[in-house]
């Protein structure tokens, strides 16, 4: 197993060691796992190109790690424990062995099929054991999986097929969130019909058994090609850089790009981050609320734990069904020991009162988690006092869907914690500061714009099919330094706070969307001229979305606006919807005839008294229009 720091000390000592000999570092970690070929060299790096590689020609399997390891000590250990939907409805637990089983079946069935290494698998699946399975079963055989989240529309899942170019699609018929059933399979026939000529087979699996339509050429059931499979299936040799997932991610322009993550630095880190951070010990129950359809659950709810020997909750549900106590009484029946959740969620069960967490024991609770978006002071304390008891640190950890795994948090119990800081860098993360040229910005109580000038094993390597995309995105703006398009801050300490974007990118109940990439939807309607997105802030979704758009020949009214959100929906997906639509005549912009957003977030974030200088402005007349509208529409 990775190290875990067990004091202040120890965490001081590793930090320094990880910097003054980062490859010693890093070896030792990646030394406890198992290589079918050892590694020859741990890093080769420039982020010029950028090129990165960790653990140079050693050959290994993440599933072998994350399973096969643990069956003499932990074989008949809960690796997966799954909540359904209803309360009501079978608790799942599968053993690490059974797991291995499940997963060695479906990969033999994925032979079956034709799916070898390297070929892309997507899946569009609710949050269900098989879609675990499913991941691994990727891994097993080198197959690389790329998950969509199952909110996404149509085209959406069809743009991101195609940048793929996947041979499979694996989905469930019907999606259980809290009363509804949501039909899955027919967004995927939907998106085949959008075109997916890449496609082969999609697998589908019975989850709820309502009537589906059936293309008997490509469609097969999950549980008809897995039955009587061998239960074994050998791990496929992988070398250390070869491709684990392709995660796709809303960037400021375009279309969203696929984040890839290779194997063997991924495992490494993701294991020996979850170990620290969330101080998992052998008998623990660690949940984390997340979406596998994102980063989070990928790194946390998958791999970290599972590489870790964990017992990691799945729940298949929603937060407020069929009571917004639901998560309390989750935590309470499975004696969850680590609760991982987004600030989002704590402001929105915050609303319903504290007596819904005080209905419930929560003593069992030794770590609380935030992750996705900055979490405010209020809701800070709040999950401190009516989860927490006040005696469970709160980990605020930042990272990315590039960073691949937790880059700043505090340790809990080790190091401390400050409301809305995510405080301190990991062991081998190189955080900067700089200011807009690129200087470092040493000292602490300073402000400026989040790097990291040294690789970490987890860090994305490329953007799927457009390296340049990933260089001029990430190691463009600062010469020899990873740019997270994040600004932060240092307190007097050196305790770091992530402020938020200082891109075009926004961040909706802990989901990034691209401003360009609504926009591009909302331009779709036919009546639409043009159309601005900003971002302004939100009690419960930390930001919510302010859409300025400039309509022809169409009433600029409700039923315009519900086609729009209409349309929105069909290009992405209900999360991409904005909260706000203000019909405008003009766009205020640059002389070279850029949309002057600085301008528009001041005015849907109520702060149109300090817009300054507009006088440089091309239409300096259309802000006061904008304003006007502004105020009429709250
Ligand atoms: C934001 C989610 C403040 C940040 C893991 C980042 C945070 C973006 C935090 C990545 C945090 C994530 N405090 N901001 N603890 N965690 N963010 O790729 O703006 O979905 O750049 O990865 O979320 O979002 P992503």
């Amino acid at each position: 197993m990775t190290t875990q720091i067990t004091s202040l000390e120890e965490y001081h000592r590793e930090y320094a060691k990880s910097i003054e000999d980062p490859e010693s570092f890093w070896k030792k970690e990646a030394e406890t796992f198992h290589w079918f070929q050892p590694f020859d060299e741990v890093l080769k790096w420039n982020f010029e190109e950028p090129n990165v590689k960790w653990f140079l020609n050693g050959k290994t399997n993440i599933t072998y790690n994350a399973l096969d390891r643990h069956i003499a000590e932990r074989g008949d250990k809960t690796a997966i424990l799954w909540e359904p939907n209803d309360p009501e409805d079978t608790v799942i637990n599968l053993s690490y062995k059974e797991l291995l089983e499940e997963v060695c079946k479906c990969a033999n069935a994925l032979k079956k099929f034709g799916i070898k290494k390297g070929d892309r698998v997507v899946f569009y699946m609710p949050m269900v054991p098989e879609l675990t399975i499913g991941v691994l079963a990727c891994a097993r055989i080198g197959a690389v999986h790329s998950v969509v989240f199952a909110g996404f529309s149509a085209q959406a899942l069809s743009d991101r097929v195609n940048d793929a170019q996947a041979k499979m699609i694996i989905c469930s018929d019907f999606n259980r969130r809290g009363s509804k059933n949501i039909p899955v399979k027919k967004v995927v026939d939907d998106a085949l019909e959008i075109g997916c000529s890449s496609i082969e087979n999609v697998l589908v699996h019975k989850n709820t058994g309502d009537s589906i339509s059936w293309n008997s050429l490509k469609d097969k059931w999950w549980h008809e090609e897995l039955d009587g499979q061998e239960s074994y299936c050998t791990a496929e040799e992988m070398d250390s850089e070869d491709l684990l997932f392709i995660l796709y991610t809303s960037g400021s322009t375009g279309k969203p790009k696929g984040v890839v993550h290779t194997v063997g630095g991924y495992m490494v880190y993701t294991s020996y981050s979850f170990r620290n951070v969330f101080q998992y010990q052998e008998n623990d129950v660690y949940w984390c609320t997340a979406d596998i359809g994102w980063i989070t659950g990928h790194s946390y709810i998958i791999y970290g734990p599972l590489l870790s020997g964990a017992t990691t909750v799945m729940f298949e549900g929603v937060p407020t069904y069929p009571t917004p106590a639901r998560f309390w009484q989750i935590c309470e029946k499975h004696k969850v020991n680590q609760f991982y959740t987004a600030p989002t969620a704590i402001r929105a069960l915050m609303a319903y009162g504290d007596h819904l967490p005080a209905e419930s024991d929560l003593s069992s609770i030794k770590v609380l988690g935030s992750v996705g978006e900055p979490i405010n002071e209020e809701a800070w304390h709040w999950y401190d006092k009516h989860i927490g008891k006040g005696k469970a640190p709160i980990v605020d950890t930042w990272w990315q869907t590039e960073t691949g795994g937790i880059l700043i948090s505090p340790l809990p119990g080790i190091t401390d914690t400050k409301p809305t800081y995510a405080s301190y860098p990991l062991p081998g993360i190189q955080t900067v500061l700089v200011d807009v040229e690129g200087n470092e910005l040493k000292e602490n109580n300073v402000e400026g714009l989040l790097c990291i000038k040294h690789p970490w094993p987890s860090m994305i390597r490329t953007t799927y099919g457009d390296h340049e995309r990933c260089k001029n995105v990430y190691f463009s703006a600062f010469k020899g330094m990873y740019f997270t398009g994040d600004g932060a801050r240092k307190d007097d300490e050196g305790r770091i706070r992530v402020i938020g974007r200082v891109d075009d990118v926004i961040n909706v109940s802990g989901h990034r969307m691209g401003t360009a990439e609504v926009e591009n939807a909302i331009n779709e309607h036919p009546a639409v001229v043009e159309s601005a997105i900003v971002g302004y802030p939100h009690d419960i979704k930390g930001q919510g979305i302010y859409a300025f758009v400039i309509t022809q020949g169409v009433a600029k009214d409700d039923t315009t606006r519900k086609e729009i959100l209409e349309v929105v929906k069909r290009e992405i997906g209900p999360i991409a919807k904005p909260d706000k639509i203000q019909f405008v005549n003009g766009l205020p912009k640059t002389r070279s005839g850029k949309i002057m957003r600085r301008i528009l977030r001041k005015i849907a974030s109520n702060e149109a008294d300090s817009l300054g200088d507009i006088s440089t402005l091309l239409n300096p007349e259309c802000v006061k229009e904008v304003i006007d509208g502004n105020r009429t529409l709250i």
